[in-house]
């Protein structure tokens, strides 16, 4: 089975995430989504409840499961078979953290092989930090982050 893990801090899932889900389940057998602790990004939502933001918006995909892990990646790889790892690249500028990570993930377990994924166009601009201040500060993130979790990301900013 080719199965591959999609890593990230999803704080919280974007609609560029999901279309980098959407491409991947179609390449591979199964897709694991992980949500890690990113030890340099303070989170809004605490880890599991990111888990169920993204597993609101994968419902559609039969062939994606989500989960949390508090560790090293390529320790969530070993425990799940899976010698794959995908990323989305939205600009040059990702591609310095990008290359960084997947050279040090590629040290670690050298069996490990990561995969970059280009970002549709149409999210390119898109971010997780930058959905967060646009509802901070009142604006519309309709079209930013799936339709099913836009209440909760809204109700969490709120608190
Ligand atoms: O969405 P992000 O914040 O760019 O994702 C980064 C993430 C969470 C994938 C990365 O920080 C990570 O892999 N964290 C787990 C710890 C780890 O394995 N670090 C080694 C790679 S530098």
């Amino acid at each position: 089975m080719r199965r591959a893990v999609y890593p990230g801090s999803f704080d919280p899932i974007t609609n560029g995430h999901l279309d980098i889900i959407k491409r991947a389940s179609k390449i591979f057998d199964e897709v694991i989504v992980v949500v890690l602790v990113n030890v340099d990004k303070k989170g809004l939502f605490p880890v599991d409840e990111r888990v169920k933001l993204i597993e609101k918006s994968i419902v559609q995909y039969a062939n994606v499961r989500v989960a949390g892990f508090n560790g090293l990646l390529i320790d969530f790889m070993k425990k799940n078979d899976s010698k794959v790892i995908i990323k989305g690249l939205r600009a040059v500028s990702d591609f310095e953290y990008e290359f960084q990570m997947a050279l040090m993930n590629n040290k670690l377990d050298s069996s490990i092989e990561t995969l970059f994924m280009m970002t549709n166009a149409e999210y390119s601009y898109l971010s997780s930090s930058s959905v967060k201040q646009v509802a901070k500060f009142g604006g519309c993130i309709k079209g930013l982050v799936p339709d099913v979790i836009l209440g909760d990301v809204m109700n969490k900013i709120m608190e």
